[in-house]
């Protein structure tokens, strides 16, 4: 397979690329990211030689590079994974959420509809719109399945919906093999350090204080990446075209038990002074902040043979940090001056 990844410079983007180099050694992997803040290639280091590998510089709403992407690579396979993906800054500036996540969702779903049409082919093809669970917005009680109501809360989760809502229309109106999926709240290596897990080990081991949002009460469900790029990958070559498939690792924390837990792996692995929970503070809200998300992801399982590695979570997150702890370079390589500018936009006075 040929197969177009976006966004593949990114936190969950990288580890694919790595799942799927490493899976499969005969398929060609196109890398396409414009490398905004978010997107960094020290996260590809250790593939970017291989002979399978391509990396092309260009942004979704580029059509003409798409286009030439396509034809170039001979593009049999999708997996759309670049958007703007941080809610505080989606509250911030919801104008390059609509670009990206509306626009060039329809850009690169143009492309594979063009390229498609004019070069037919015998063997499955498939466009994977990767989504997330805060499209469906806060339960309480139950979980989301597939067939739950559309309910988004943040600029974010509107601008992924859009996408979501024209990835259905092109399949329905114009016959694209396209399948979505909604995963819940990713951690693991790579992340950018401007969400909450990446946000609260930084901030720990700088001595720095850890902001927790309204009184901590909000409930995220997490997922390994890598039990992430495991659900892709059976989408991708399981998946029914037009469906849709829930993932989520049935891994219910409130974030002020998440942090709690973050801090006392911490005192385990780089005991300082005072035990790192001295330093959480609970600060202002974030604006339409959704109380619960809660994944039922039966589906997935039940039909795809999917099922999250058996780690215990404690130990997947031990790792993470011990990741993170290790790698500075990559760190300090990521946090450029656009961070700290956005860091203190969001947190100055909170
Ligand atoms: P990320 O912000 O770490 O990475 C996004 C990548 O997209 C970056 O490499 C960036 O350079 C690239 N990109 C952004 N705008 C682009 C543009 N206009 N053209 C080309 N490339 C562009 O995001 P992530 O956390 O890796 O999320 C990847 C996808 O998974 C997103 O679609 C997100 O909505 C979805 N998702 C994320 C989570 C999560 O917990 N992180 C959970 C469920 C779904
Ligand atoms: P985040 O990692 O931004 O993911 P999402 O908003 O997409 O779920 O945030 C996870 C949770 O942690 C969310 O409820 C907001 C909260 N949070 C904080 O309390 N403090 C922080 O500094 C950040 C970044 C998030």
């Amino acid at each position: 397979m040929n197969l177009l990844i976006t966004g593949g410079a990114g936190f969950i983007g990288s580890n694919f690329v790595r799942y799927m180099m490493g899976k499969y050694p005969d398929y060609r992997i196109v890398n396409y990211d414009n490398l905004t803040y978010a997107g960094n290639l020290e996260s590809l280091k250790d593939v970017e030689k291989r002979k399978n590998y391509v990396f092309v510089k260009g942004d979704v709403l580029d059509s003409k590079l798409l286009d030439e992407t396509f034809r170039k690579y001979s593009i049999d396979g999708v997996a759309h994974l670049a958007a703007e993906s941080h809610v505080d800054r989606s509250i911030m500036n919801p104008v390059e959420f609509l670009k990206t996540n509306v626009m060039g969702t329809h850009a690169v779903l143009e492309a594979t509809r063009k390229y498609w049409k004019e070069n037919p082919s015998a063997t499955r093809r498939v466009f994977l719109n990767v989504s997330t669970d805060e499209v469906y917005g806060s339960i309480e009680g139950k979980s989301f399945t597939e067939d739950s109501n559309y309910n988004p809360n943040s600029p974010y989760s509107a601008s992924k919906a859009g996408a979501d809502h024209l990835v259905r229309a092109y399949g329905k109106t114009y016959g694209l093999p396209a399948i979505t999926t909604h995963c819940s709240n990713n951690y693991g290596p790579y992340q950018f350090p401007e969400k909450l897990i990446p946000v609260v080990i930084f901030n720990a081991i700088e001595g720095k204080l850890i902001p927790v949002y309204g009184e901590g009460k909000n409930v995220r469900d997490w997922l390994y990446v890598d039990d992430h790029c495991k659900a892709l990958d059976a989408v991708i070559h399981k998946g029914i075209q037009g469906e849709t498939y829930n993932i989520g690792g049935d891994n219910e924390w409130t974030n002020i038990d998440l942090v709690r837990r973050i801090c006392s792996i911490l005192d385990e692995l780089k005991p300082a002074k005072e035990p790192y929970s001295s330093l959480i503070k609970f600060v202002t809200d974030r604006p339409g902040h959704d109380l619960r998300y809660s994944i039922d992801a039966s589906k997935i399982r039940r039909e795809l043979g999917w099922s999250p590695a058996p780690h215990a979570f404690e130990d997947a997150l031990k790792e993470t940090v011990k990741w993170y702890l290790a790698n500075p370079d990559w760190i300090n390589c990521v946090k450029s001056g656009e961070y700290t500018a956005y860091y203190e936009k969001n947190y100055k006075g909170r």
